[in-house]
C-alpha cells in the first residue's frame, strides 16, 4: 500500500461517518461558506486548526505559513486576508504561533537555508527589535518569548493594512486576536485581543476620506 493510499482510504471512512451522523452535513456547505474566523497560523504539522480548536468545515478559513509571518508585500497573505475580511466578512482574525516553532527556531540560529532565509528574515527583524528584552532571558527561554513578540509583531503588521483599517470604519470588525498554542499540552492561549477601532499609530493610519 502506498503512504499516500492511508489518507485516501481515511477520507473515505470520515466522508462516510459524517453522511451517517448528518445526511445534510455536504449538502449545507456545498452552496456557501460563511466562516466567522479568518486562522493565520504556521505551517507546522502539530497545529491542525481544525482539531485542535474543535471546529468543523465551512467555520474557518485559513492561512498558513512558516512562523505565522504577516507581510506587506506577501500577495498569498495579502488575497486571503482582503477576501476573508471584504467578502466572507470574518469578525475575528486570529494569528496563531507554537512554543517550538522551527521556523522561530531557525531565525535564531547562523545556519543559511537558501531561499528560506529571505522568510527567516522576517523573524530577524522582530528579534532585532524586541532585542533588549530576548537578550536579558536565560538561554531556553529566548526562543518562547520570540515566539509570542512575533505573534504580538503580526498583530501590528494587520492593522497596518488598509483592509483591515477599511473595515474597521466601514463595518466595525473584525477583531484581531494573537494566540499561542503549546506543543507540550495542546492548550491555545490568548496573548492579544485587539478590538476593531483601537488606535493606529499615526504613521500607519489612512485617510480614506483623503480623495472625497
Ligand atoms: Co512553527
Amino acid at each position: 500500500m502506498k503512504e499516500t493510499d492511508k489518507l485516501l482510504l481515511s477520507n473515505k471512512a470520515w466522508a462516510n461517518e459524517r453522511r451517517l451522523v448528518d445526511p445534510n452535513f455536504f449538502g449545507r456547505l456545498v452552496n456557501q461558506q460563511r466562516p466567522h474566523f479568518l486562522w493565520i497560523g504556521c505551517s507546522d504539522s502539530r497545529v491542525p486548526v481544525s482539531q485542535i480548536t474543535g471546529t468543523d468545515p465551512g467555520e474557518v478559513f485559513v492561512h498558513r505559513n512558516i512562523a505565522n509571518l504577516v507581510i506587506a508585500s506577501d500577495l498569498n497573505l495579502l488575497s486571503v486576508l482582503q477576501y476573508a475580511v471584504e467578502v466572507l466578512e470574518v469578525t475575528h482574525i486570529i494569528v496563531c504561533g507554537h512554543y517550538g516553532c522551527g521556523g522561530v527556531q531557525a531565525a535564531m540560529a547562523k545556519r543559511s537555508y537558501g531561499p528560506l532565509n529571505r522568510w527567516l528574515r522576517d523573524i530577524k527583524e522582530v528579534y532585532r527589535r524586541h532585542r533588549d528584552e530576548i537578550d536579558a532571558l536565560p538561554l531556553e527561554a529566548r526562543a518562547d518569548r520570540l515566539t509570542e513578540l512575533n505573534v504580538r509583531d503580526q498583530v501590528d503588521n494587520l492593522i497596518k493594512t488598509s483592509i483591515i483599517q477599511h473595515a474597521w470604519k466601514d463595518r466595525k470588525g473584525p477583531w484581531i486576536h494573537g494566540w499561542i498554542y503549546s506543543l507540550t499540552d495542546g492548550i491555545l492561549k490568548e496573548l492579544l485581543a485587539v478590538p476593531p477601532g483601537s488606535p493606529i499609530d499615526p504613521i500607519f493610519a489612512f485617510d480614506f476620506d483623503f480623495d472625497e
